[in-house]
């Protein structure tokens, strides 16, 4: 997991941690819950100068959650390499490698807790819950603090990846990455992706509401919408965006929300009709194409499409001016792609049965 959010240059300052995977039964675990803040998180936490990384776990289970590991029972799961920005010391990355371990606890066998300040004040204590309540406990949390937030998201990809579920950014997550990434590089596009994502969501309610049934998921909608320029976070560019988005996400493992930032500016499935510089390698170029090639596109993908060219960063929206903005700008907009933009309208007009800007503008 990395966040991008730091200089190269800057100095390192490190700490590793061993965290528990500890089953109970076919699908709970015994998990951490801060029970005054609302998050899950793995029994775990940072390994001691000079201690093993097996002793680390044992100890850290111990003082969190007040179980005993069976040491005969660890065995490795998975490592998360972390890197971001540190919230504590000026113009340094924190890097962090997590090795996460399965294991068994003696069953009868619960001791006394010992928190430090902060976990004391989280109100840690043992829970022992689904992987899906965990999952969606951690998906609703919100928190202001950059550390918790990437901490907690790299739980939550965890429990994501053991029930086999696609990954989802939860919405904090969502809007601290766009809150890091302008920070970055300043620009209209917050306010752009702001207007995308709100109007995202509003359609997918509308849409649920005229079609009685959870169609599009809302929380989706605004996220994807939120992050699908993201690749604008490395600089004024162009269809390098496109590419620059779409391996941000998946490297944190976002495959659906890389997948919009892939298929935001192709309407037509095509890279032949892109409006503006193509600013890669023709590798990249390569790439692009057979990526674009092998996706199926859905409602998220028309959805952001349709609102990537309806929501203007000036308050704009509506779809034709937004698109004569761009032909004024570029001196040209293919027909065919204006025309597949008044088809996505009316397309999701029918689904909501409502006009569009009725729905965006409420
Ligand atoms: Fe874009």
């Amino acid at each position: 997991m990395d966040i991008k959010n730091y200089r190269d240059d800057w100095q390192r300052s490190r700490r590793d941690s061993a965290r528990a995977i500890i089953r109970m039964g076919d699908d709970k675990l015994a998990l951490v819950y801060a029970t005054k803040l609302g998050y899950y998180k793995f029994p775990g936490g940072g390994i001691h100068q000079d201690e093993d990384k097996s002793a680390a776990l044992i100890r850290e289970v111990q003082e969190e959650v007040g179980l005993v590991v069976i040491p005969q029972s660890i065995k490795e799961y998975g490592v998360v390499h972390r890197f971001q920005k540190s919230g504590k010391i000026a113009d340094t990355v924190f890097v962090q490698d997590s090795f996460y371990y399965t294991c068994d606890v003696e069953s009868d066998k619960i001791i006394n807790q010992n928190l430090d300040d902060y976990e004391d004040k989280a109100g840690f204590e043992l829970r022992i819950v689904s992987i899906k309540e965990a999952l969606d406990a951690n998906l609703k949390y919100r928190d202001d603090d950059d550390f918790n937030i990437v901490m907690i998201t790299r739980d939550t990809r965890v429990f994501a990846m053991l029930l086999g579920v696609p990954v989802e950014p939860s919405r904090c997550m969502a809007e601290y990455l766009l809150s890091e990434g302008v920070a970055k590089n300043p620009g209209p596009w917050r306010e752009h992706s702001l207007a995308v994502a709100r109007a995202a969501e509003k359609i997918a309610l509308a849409v649920n509401k005229n079609c009685g049934t959870e169609r599009l998921n809302p929380e989706h909608a605004y996220i994807y919408g939120l992050l699908h320029d993201i690749g604008r976070q490395e600089g004024y560019s162009y269809i390098a965006h496109v590419y620059d988005g779409y391996h941000f996400l998946m490297s944190l493992g976002y495959e659906n929300a890389a997948r919009i930032c892939l298929t935001h500016s192709f309407n037509l499935k095509t890279t032949e009709d892109y409006i503006g510089k193509i600013d890669i390698t023709d590798q990249q170029m390569e790439e692009i194409k057979k990526l674009l090639a092998s996706v199926e596109y859905d409602d998220y993908d028309r959805l952001i499409q349709l609102l990537d060219s309806t929501c203007g960063a000036d308050g704009t929206q509506n779809l034709e001016k937004r698109m004569g903005d761009v032909k004024a700008r570029y001196g040209y907009y293919p027909q065919p792609k204006w025309d597949k933009n008044f088809e996505l309208k009316e397309y999701f007009e029918h689904l909501a049965g409502q006009d569009l800007y009725d729905i965006i503008r409420e």
